[in-house]
């Protein structure tokens, strides 16, 4: 069985202030047995994780080494001292913003098991690259240069976030969803054997309330990853519940 996970991804957004928000979801993250993630900015990470209790507390980066002479870069150990138990590595927006490859990716992910952390890996095709029927070819390929050979069923969980649906308001159709998350359960047995039958698989890009029931109810989306929706706990917490109800 896998525990379902709504994991929120604050982005560039928040502020101690905002972290009443996680009070307020925090009686939808009790009512059922998902496990409920927030990850922001990693200046808040530390009052966050001692803020709360029903929610768990992620980061949204980690750098590839344990320590050392990297200015501005906060490494997985320093994020599992401050509190955080995930971190988020290969979204979209570093892939782009900062040119992460595939091999950066599967380094961070590499450090953030080392520090003890979970990792969300992240991957998705762009709207050219799907319209060019490439789809399966992009996220094969970023799973197998993504993820690092000591990856387990409890210290992975993999994201299918199309980069044309993030932040967009665009959502794949569940035909869509079904087949890449189907795709990626048959990859990651065949790498990972019973392990890659564990993995908890999200989808991601522009769920809402709205359309988060019809998405849960896809085969092998074990929940989701939410980005502008999980910044309110009205929002969050509807999410919440439709994957509670799943
Ligand atoms: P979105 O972002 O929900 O705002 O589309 C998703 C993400 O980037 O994880």
């Amino acid at each position: 069985m896998r525990r379902k996970m709504a994991a929120g991804n604050w982005k560039m957004n928040g502020s101690r202030k905002a972290l009443s928000e996680l009070d307020a979801m925090a009686p939808h993250a009790a009512a059922g047995a998902a496990e409920v993630l927030i990850c922001p900015p990693a200046p808040l990470i530390a009052l966050a994780a001692a803020h709360s209790t029903e929610i768990a507390i992620g980061a949204q980066d980690c750098h590839n080494k344990p320590s050392g002479a990297h200015t501005g870069d906060t490494s997985a150990a320093i994020l599992a001292d401050a509190g955080a138990t995930h971190v988020i590595t290969g979204h979209s927006e570093r892939r782009t913003d900062h040119g992460e490859r595939d091999a950066d990716v599967a380094a961070k992910t590499a450090a953030a098991f080392e520090a003890g952390l979970v990792a969300i890996v992240c991957v998705g095709e762009t709207l050219a690259e799907r319209d060019a029927g490439k789809t399966l070819d992009v996220v094969g390929t970023q799973l197998a240069g993504s993820l690092p050979d000591r990856a387990s069923a409890a210290s992975l969980v993999v994201a299918y976030e199309p980069v044309w649906a993030i932040g967009t308001g665009k959502v794949p159709t569940l035909e869509q969803i079904a087949e890449v998350h189907d795709f990626m359960r048959a990859a990651l047995e065949t790498r990972f054997g019973s392990d890659g039958a564990g993995v908890r698989l999200l989808y991601g890009g522009s769920v809402k309330p709205g359309n988060a029931a019809e998405i849960f109810a896809v085969p092998n989306v074990d929940g989701a990853l939410v980005g502008g929706a999980s910044l309110k706990a009205d929002d969050f917490g509807a999410i919440i519940d439709a994957l509670n109800a799943a």
